[in-house]
């Protein structure tokens, strides 16, 4: 993929790239020329046609089809929202803040155009609350846009009735947030508890209303698309999901970083971009850490959906985490165990109680307490919960426990017979588990 020219990254690096003089000056269709193109040359429904066309698929996590997603909103005169999921709070993914920070106005050109499409007068950009830097970048280009009449009661002044009022509103630091339902929730005031699908939000969303719920990095898309045409998008990358895409690199490599790619790059080339292994590769987790991890026959696997997922795994929201061979396996699945127990809501008892219950079975195997069987059940357990929550939240650590088991067993029973790590590998270098004053 030598020849790939960034899209959604081109800007980043370019200085004051958040101000709307910036974005003005790149010319071509940025600084507001694919709005007004979106809204003078197509019908809303012909947009949502393209964008079916495009086969743009979700960068949130679950990989659904836009275009489709935007076509189950029901014609029924009620109100609907856009709401643009910014919480990314997946451990190893960090690119709609730099897509917020770096380049702001053409997130807004871009939902502009996904609100013409779906014939909606009011956008929530939902962000992580600790994401204060984001939050004021994309306020600052939001009033920018009021002040010009870019946003508002007439959008760019086109005349053609079509208001637009965009709102940010801060989470307060929930990782559950970032489930559509529990952002909803949040949005609403209440505390971010997901809710029971079906109805889904494009039915009954943000307080009942018909409510379409997409990415950052999707809806930064949109506006791409309708420039260049759905044809164009397809041609990049492989067609059942296509398009650029920003790979959270992380771990054990040279140089960890955002890297912009075509989908179907493959995993060794992503990561040769970020400079190499540091030492040898033993896991690659390819995308944030909820996904079951890929060993190194598999490196060569295209990073995109299905190939992923055939693979395996799931491209989920592209957060590649690096694993070399001195990680210790076990403690690596304890450190997800502690996140994601800790942020279960509660609402479900398989979730609230059993990822507890996960979390206690593999700190007594990593300090040393682990018994007989204890391998075992936490794959019993793991499969009693799985499927059996009303949101993923729980299934995004059983993805690890039972991937992890399955390919790296062998580490969990040593240390539960030798008690220590089998990454101890020089002797006297590391303080033998057993001597360690930890109690699980
Ligand atoms: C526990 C949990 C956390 C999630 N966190 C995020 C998130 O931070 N950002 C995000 O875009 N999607 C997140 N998702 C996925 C959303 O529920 C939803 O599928 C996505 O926002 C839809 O957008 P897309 O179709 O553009 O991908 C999360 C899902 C789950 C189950
Ligand atoms: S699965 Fe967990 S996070 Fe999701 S609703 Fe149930 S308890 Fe809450």
């Amino acid at each position: 993929m030598a020849n790939f020219e960034p899209i959604l990254s081109k800007y980043f690096n370019t200085p004051e790239s958040w101000t709307l003089k910036q974005y003005r000056s790149r010319g071509g269709h940025y600084g507001y020329a694919t709005a007004k193109k979106a809204i003078t040359e197509f019908e809303p429904k012909a947009l949502v046609e393209e964008v079916k066309k495009s086969n743009l698929r979700g960068r949130g996590g679950a990989g659904f089809p836009a275009g489709v997603k935007w076509s189950f909103l029901p014609e029924n005169g009620k109100p609907r929202y856009l709401a643009v999921n910014a919480d990314e709070s997946e451990p190893g993914t960090f690119k709609d803040r730099e897509i917020m920070a770096k380049d702001p106005h053409n997130l807004l050109e871009s939902i502009i155009c996904a609100c013409w499409a779906i014939q909606s007068h009011h956008a929530y950009v939902f962000i992580r609350g600790e994401f204060t830097r984001e939050a004021k970048r994309l306020q600052a280009a939001i009033d920018e846009c009021y002040a010009e009449g870019i946003l508002g009661k007439d959008v760019l002044g086109l005349g053609k009735n079509f208001e637009l009022d965009v709102t940010v509103i801060t989470g307060a630091g929930a990782y559950i947030c970032g489930e559509e339902t529990g952002l909803l929730s949040a949005a609403e005031g209440r505390r971010a508890y997901p809710k029971i699908k079906p109805p889904f939000p494009a039915v009954e969303g943000y307080f009942r209303y018909p409510t379409i719920i997409n990415n950052v990095e999707t809806i930064q898309c949109v506006m791409h698309i309708i420039a260049h045409g759905a044809d164009w998008f397809r041609g990049i990358g492989p067609e059942s999901g296509p398009g650029p895409k920003l790979f959270c690199v992380s771990g054990h490599v040279q140089k960890p970083g955002l890297y912009e790619v075509a989908l179907g790059t493959t995993l060794r080339e992503i990561i040769d971009m970020a400079g190499g292994p540091i030492g040898n590769i033993k896991g690659v987790i390819p995308g944030g850490s909820s996904m079951p991890i890929m060993t190194p026959d598999q490196l060569d696997t295209p990073a995109d959906f299905d190939s992923i997922r055939a693979a395996g795994s799931f491209l989920g929201s592209a957060g590649m985490i690096v694993f070399n061979d001195e990680t210790c396996i076990v403690n690596a699945l304890l450190n997800l165990a502690r996140f994601y127990h800790h942020e279960s809501c509660g609402q479900c008892t398989p979730c609230r109680e059993g990822l507890g219950w996960l979390e206690k079975l593999c700190h007594r195997i990593e300090f040393g307490h682990g018994k007989e069987g204890d391998v075992d059940l936490m794959d019993e357990v793991s499969v009693m919960i799985k499927g059996r929550t009303i949101c993923f939240l729980a299934d995004s650590l059983i993805m690890p426990v039972q991937s992890y088991i399955a390919k790296f067993r062998e580490e969990f029973e040593y240390h539960i017979t030798q008690k220590r790590c089998m990454t101890d590998t020089e002797a006297g270098k590391f303080k033998a588990i057993e001597d360690m004053a930890v109690t699980a």
